[in-house]
């Protein structure tokens, strides 16, 4: 059934639905080794690092399972400066990542927007063009990622959280509005940016077909880059009172089965082993490679902010600097059979087909 289902072209959703239900030891490893297969022949087996800096944790939207939303109190804000923004950029030239990501809480402010265009052209400035920069900061309006692009910034990462407007709803408040990032997901595109989105895995509500729906929204809005993580109830919000429905070991697989999956329908993007995998497992980030990732962001935040940028509870690295993180993550990469493509934008190839016009997966 499995194998059947495996050497398809192309999936429906019901089929996808099935494959991230497999629940043995030996389905799963089929599952796992066809992705793998497919990601060997699409992108290769070079990792290739950005280095993450949230330099900021002021937010305006309220999701109620996040732990930077506007209405948790508990925490102290912070805002990093545009020299520190630009050191940690070096270290990551330095130590061949070819890229940063500039990630923050969402903040619409013109000031924030400038401050953002002035920190991207500056990126520019003192390294030449040598670093790729990527930009993770919520819905914004079009003039503004206009400007960024312009600036720039290349790449933007914009998570739909789920692709079901219903469990969309139930998971933000009624001022979020699901079919605004759709816009602004369709704005980035039009702009020029390689575009990257992706859901949270194991919500409370969410089932396989939710997630096949994921997978299939994906492949309609022709995503260049993928990110996606299991669930993590953080206590001071809204849903980290609830009970989850999943348990840890289950929502890694579920993750887990999620970037297999992904990797066999979409085959030439670049997706994320994320930090939340590595929350629910030592081995996380390397599992996800092994199932079917390629990217990995290693956080370049300066200590004194990282308790500030919590998302989730148990979030990793809170309290391990960027080096030993660093030293520790290509051992095991080179464990694992694989390299990190230092130096290397590692651009998604589906990026470059798509703008030259040839992208077409058909699914
Ligand atoms: N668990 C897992 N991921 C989370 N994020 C926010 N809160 C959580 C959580 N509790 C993710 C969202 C967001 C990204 C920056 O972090 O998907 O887009």
């Amino acid at each position: 059934m499995i194998d059947e289902i495996l050497r398809k072209e192309h999936l429906s959703r019901e089929e996808i639905a099935a494959l991230l239900s497999i629940e043995g030891e030996e389905d799963t490893r089929r599952l796992f080794q066809r992705a793998y297969a497919v990601k060997r022949g699409h992108v290769g087996t070079a990792v290739y690092f950005r280095g993450l800096i949230e330099l900021g944790n002021v937010c305006g939207k309220d999701c109620f399972y996040c732990g930077i939303r506007r209405g948790n109190s508990s925490l102290e804000r912070y805002m990093m400066t545009r020299e520190e923004i630009l050191d940690a950029a070096e270290l990551a030239l330095n130590w061949g990542y070819g890229s940063v990501v500039l990630q923050a809480g969402e903040d619409r402010s013109a000031c924030f927007s400038d401050f953002i265009e002035d920190v991207i052209a500056g990126i520019g400035g003192r390294f030449g063009g040598a670093l790729g920069v990527t930009l993770s900061l919520g819905e914004q309006d079009d003039e503004t990622y206009r400007r960024w692009f312009a600036a720039g910034a290349h790449r933007y990462l914009l998570r739909i959280e789920t692709s079901d407007s219903g469990l969309y709803g139930r998971f933000h408040p009624e001022d979020h509005s699901f079919e605004r990032r759709l816009r602004c997901l369709a704005a980035l595109k039009e702009t020029g940016y390689q575009v990257g989105t992706g859901v949270m895995i194991g919500l409370p509500g969410q089932t396989a077909e939710h997630l096949a729906g994921d997978v299939l929204f994906f492949n309609k809005i022709d995503a260049d880059m993928i990110g996606m993580g299991p669930y993590i109830p953080h206590s001071d919000t809204p849903m980290g009172k609830d009970c989850v429905p999943f348990s840890p070991e289950e929502r890694l697989n579920l993750a887990l089965r999620m970037i297999a999956v992904t990797r066999i329908v979409l085959k030439d993007v670049n997706i994320a082993s994320t930090t939340a995998l590595q929350a629910l497992s030592d081995t996380g980030r390397e599992l996800g490679l092994l199932a079917g990732a390629n990217v990995i962001m290693p956080n370049l935040t300066g200590m004194k902010y990282r308790g500030g940028y919590r998302l989730y509870d148990g979030k990793p690295g809170i309290d391990e600097n960027a080096a030993a993180f660093r030293e520790r993550l290509e051992t095991r990469i080179r464990d694992i059979g694989e390299y990190v493509g230092y130096g290397l934008r590692g651009d998604s190839p589906h990026y470059g087909k798509r703008v030259r016009g040839d992208a077409g997966r058909g699914n």
